[in-house]
Formats: C-alpha cells, sequence, structure tokens
C-alpha cells in the first residue's frame, strides 16, 4: 500500500488534498470524534451533558453570548497558537518537485493549511473558518477578519466581555462557520470557494491526480464523499485515504490505517 501511494504520488500532476480534523491532531489539536472524543478535549462540556452538536449552535450567541464565545474564543486562541506539523509542509515539497498545482479541501475551519504556506486561493473551506467573522443576526451580508483578542475562562468555558461585536449594527458577531440548525450562516465565500474548486478540477479532469484524505471522519462524512466523487467521476484520479482507525475504502484506492504524520513520513522516505 505504501509503495503504491509513493507511486501515485510521484507521478501526481496534481493533487487534492481532502482533510477533516484528524489532520490537526498530530500539531496537538483535537478531534470530536464521538461524545467521549469532544469531552475528553472540552472536560467542562462534559460536566454540563454538553455534546459538540449543542455547543456548536448558532442560538448561543443569541441567548448566551458568553458561553457562545466561550467555545469558539477558545477555540481561535487554540488554532492561532497552534504550529502545523511536518505533515502539511511534506505534501507542498511533493507539489513543488512534481511542479503540480494543488487544492485543499477541508472540513476544518482552523486556517492551518493557510498558516503551512498553502495560498487562500488553493482552499476551500467547507465549513467556513474561524478566522473570519459575521454578525449574528445578519444585519448584512459583510463578513470581516476576526482580529478579535477573546478572553475565555478555560474551567467554566465562558467568554469575559467586552464580546465581539458586529461593526454595522452593534449586535455580538459570531465566526462565519456552518454551525449546527444554522439559518444564519453567510455562505457567500465558501460559496466562491467551492466555484474555484470546481473549476480547478473541469481545467484538470485529464491530468493524474492524486486525492491525498487525511484524518476525515464518517460521522460527518462531507470530505470523504468529496475524496470518493473524485475518485469514481475523474479517469486518472486515485484516492489515498489516510486514517487511523476508519482507512476503509474500495480498491482500487489506497488505504493507509496511521496517523497523519507517520503516514505522509513513511511514504516520503519512499519518495
Ligand atoms: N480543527 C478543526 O477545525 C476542527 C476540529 C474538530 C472538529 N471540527 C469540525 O467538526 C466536524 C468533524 O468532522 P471530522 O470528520 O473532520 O472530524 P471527526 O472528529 O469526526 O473525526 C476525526 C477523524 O480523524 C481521525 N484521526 C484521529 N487521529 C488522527 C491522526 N493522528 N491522523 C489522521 N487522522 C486521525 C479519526 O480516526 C477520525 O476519522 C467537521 O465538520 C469540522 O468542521 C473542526
Ligand atoms: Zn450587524
Amino acid at each position: 500500500m505504501l509503495t503504491h501511494a509513493a507511486s501515485v504520488i510521484r507521478e501526481a500532476e496534481v493533487f487534492v488534498i481532502t482533510a477533516g480534523a484528524g489532520m490537526g491532531v498530530d500539531s496537538g489539536l483535537p478531534d470530536f470524534r464521538g461524545d467521549q472524543g469532544f469531552w475528553c478535549a472540552y472536560p467542562a462540556y462534559a460536566r454540563l451533558g454538553l455534546s459538540f452538536v449543542d455547543c456548536a449552535n448558532p442560538q448561543h450567541f443569541t441567548g448566551d453570548p458568553s458561553f457562545g464565545w466561550g467555545f469558539y474564543g477558545h477555540r481561535t486562541n487554540l488554532y492561532r497558537d497552534t504550529i502545523p506539523h511536518e505533515g502539511f509542509h511534506l505534501i507542498r515539497k511533493w507539489i513543488e518537485r512534481n511542479r503540480a498545482d494543488y487544492f485543499v479541501v477541508t472540513s476544518n475551519v482552523d486556517g492551518q493549511f493557510q498558516k503551512a504556506g498553502y495560498v487562500d486561493d488553493r482552499i476551500l473551506e467547507v465549513h467556513g473558518s474561524i478566522h473570519w467573522l459575521q454578525c449574528q443576526k445578519p444585519c448584512g451580508d459583510r463578513i470581516w477578519r476576526n482580529d478579535e483578542v477573546i478572553r475565555t475562562d478555560e474551567v467554566s468555558m465562558r467568554a469575559r466581555h467586552p464580546l465581539p461585536r458586529c461593526p454595522g449594527c452593534g449586535e455580538i458577531s459570531r465566526p462565519n462557520i456552518l454551525m449546527f440548525g444554522d439559518w444564519s450562516w453567510l455562505p457567500d465565500r465558501t460559496s466562491s470557494q467551492e466555484q474555484a474548486f470546481e473549476q480547478f478540477l473541469a481545467v484538470n479532469a485529464n491530468r493524474r491526480i492524486a486525492v491525498i484524505e487525511i484524518g476525515a471522519g464518517s460521522a460527518i462524512p462531507t470530505i470523504r464523499a468529496t475524496s470518493e466523487r473524485i475518485g469514481w467521476s475523474i479517469e486518472h484520479a486515485t484516492v489515498i485515504r489516510i486514517n487511523p482507525r476508519e482507512a476503509e475504502i474500495t480498491a482500487p484506492y489506497i488505504s493507509l490505517p496511521c496517523g497523519a504524520l507517520e503516514g505522509l513520513q513513511a511514504i516520503d522516505a519512499l519518495m
């Protein structure tokens, strides 16, 4: 499997990197795999009996903004402080070595690919980004960069006042992230990234594409479905799925049941 993965990568003219929360685990970030995974990362929510779905809910920004910003403020600070692991750089090295084009498709909202030097116009963030804000109402279509300093109490997971506000109407703002039961998310930024990605696929449909999927869970299968769609709809595309617990994929695609960094380093050793 590893040898096959290395040869697909060596010959790739185009790379599509599809990534879920597992991509960040080797940088020290938590995934939210099941309630136990979420509660292990956030014991305060375990004490309150609240799941990820309960916490990632836009209603908190209206009903209890200090709670809403407690969760998202903590994550903003965590993602700002995180340094992407070497695996991000190995993939970039392969792209440069092959003089290949690339696109990243991720359900992560953490901005780690940008931090690792991937360019903005080659990234699709299907659930938005924590580094962009919008009005919670919203009073308009505007989104703006999250330059806020957000102080949170790690025990209660509540954010201290003053909380971020919309410069347009003065209401509390919220991250431009698609949450659960979310009718107020402004999708324009993600929609234009989606258009750019579809155009990218159309232009590269006849090239040899290596799809490297890393750490995408099956609970919310958006990313896995994207990799599989490219695999069956594009003739010269091969999917490599790297995941320590849920690596299964139908042949001829390649399954590497290991962590992101371990898998990427093992491939690199064969290049
Ligand atoms: N960093 C982030 O931005 C972040 C983090 C957690 C959750 N989320 C959000 O929550 C949802 C969760 O879905 P998901 O499928 O991305 O995550 P998930 O938490 O449901 O699943 C994580 C996956 O990563 C795998 N994994 C664990 N350790 C790994 C490692 N070291 N290397 C590679 N893979 C590893 C697990 O086996 C699992 O399949 C998404 O919609 C996303 O928006 C985002
Ligand atoms: Zn507003």
